[in-house]
């Protein structure tokens, strides 16, 4: 008896995408906002769902949520997913695109989904390097789609884990030049100064990810949306399963929406924290900082091991994510911007761990 037999060999052959859950004082590892929602908001939330019949289903299609973030994102209503969480589009949309040998052309190193989605679906996966500092290399990803005549590209930006953002620019060109869809995961736009929603209405190969899980401080309650034409959207529906989004999630997203002051002015803190952070990071011995236009910072550490510092912070009561097993990113870590208290906490521990390292060499 061997019922595992049934599983598909290229599922058995993957790694899960988890993550040790560890409890710490100072929790930097997941690209979270630190600013927990005020509990006035919390009620409203509760409030709202109070005043539903909780045996019942939600909307099969929820029109009022999809309609306030059509309006938010300045993009039409029909054209618009909703999602418990992003990352379920982003498995609806391969789903409806990906089969046996399909090649998806996606950045290295990039967020660890889309290749396993991919791989799970009989894709075929078509790397394309970032360029020597982390940066985009918007030609190497078109000369990879003309090449292998890829359906589909997906294109993190500002990408996780390396922060770095592709011009708006180079992702019209990347639409123009065929007819592939190109899939851009803007999970953390709030934090950079780009929002691709505009050019979908010249695009029609074009898809836009969002998500309420980052700046939106609503990662618990899984929210995600998916932007593109409607004719596109009405495909990828096909895959999205019934009810996906419980009441509970559309409420707390419409009153975020209603909120918008209070979740613009922490990101405008964020914003500040980052750069203060960044700044603080460069005067640390023995790190080199990349650019980011995200809510987490990618750090290579020059002569330390990153699993050791990992493992050293975390001692300290500090969690980071140790992502030096992502191809080229052997020497990294990776810190989420957290509130002023935790990134000092961050610093010190940084300091206290790297300088006999720095001292020794
Ligand atoms: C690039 C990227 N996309 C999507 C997600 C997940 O978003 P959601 O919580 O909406 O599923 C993450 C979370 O870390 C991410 O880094």
């Amino acid at each position: 008896m061997d019922p595992l037999r049934h599983v598909k060999p290229v599922v058995r052959g993957l790694s899960a995408y988890t993550l040790k859950a560890r409890p710490a004082a100072v929790k930097l590892d997941q690209n979270e906002n630190p600013f927990d929602l005020p509990e006035d908001f919390k009620r409203a939330v509760v409030e709202r769902a109070l005043a539903r019949n909780w045996a019942r289903y939600p909307e099969f299609d929820p029109k009022e949520l999809c309609e306030a973030l059509a309006r938010h994102w300045g993009w039409r209503a029909d054209g618009v997913l909703a999602g418990n969480g992003s990352n379920e589009l982003i498995e609806a949309l391969l789903v409806v695109t990906v089969g046996e040998g399909t090649p998806v052309v996606i950045p290295e190193p990039t967020f660890t989904l889309y290749g396993l989605l991919t791989q799970m679906l009989g894709g075929r996966l078509v790397r394309v390097p970032l360029g020597p500092g982390l940066e985009y290399d918007a030609a190497a990803i078109a000369r990879a789609r003309h090449e292998h005549a890829a359906p589909v590209t997906i294109v993190c930006s500002p990408n996780n884990p390396t922060g770095s953002a592709i011009a708006l620019e180079d992702v019209s060109r990347l639409c123009d030049e065929a007819d592939g869809l190109v899939v851009l995961d803007e999970a953390y736009h709030e934090f950079s100064d780009q929002d691709a929603v505009p050019l979908l209405a010249r695009h029609p190969n074009l898809v836009v990810l969002r998500t309420f899980s980052k700046a939106g401080a609503l990662a618990g309650l899984r929210l995600g949306a998916l932007l593109a034409s409607p004719e596109l959207v009405r495909e990828v529906n096909k895959a999205r399963l019934p009810y996906n989004v419980n009441f509970f999630s559309q409420a707390a997203a419409l009153h975020a929406l209603e909120r918008r002051e209070l979740l613009a002015e922490r990101v405008a803190r964020l914003r500040a924290l980052r750069e203060a952070l960044i700044a603080r990071l460069r005067e640390v011995d023995g790190v080199r900082v990349y650019p980011t236009a995200a809510n987490f910072v990618l750090v290579e550490l020059l002569s330390a091991e990153p699993k050791a510092v990992h493992e050293a912070l975390y001692a300290r009561g500090v969690l980071v994510r140790d992502v030096s097993s992502y191809p080229r990113l052997g020497r990294c870590l990776r810190f989420s911007v957290g509130s002023a208290e935790e990134n000092e906490a961050l610093l010190r521990g940084l300091r206290e761990v790297l300088a006999p390292v720095e001292a020794s060499r």
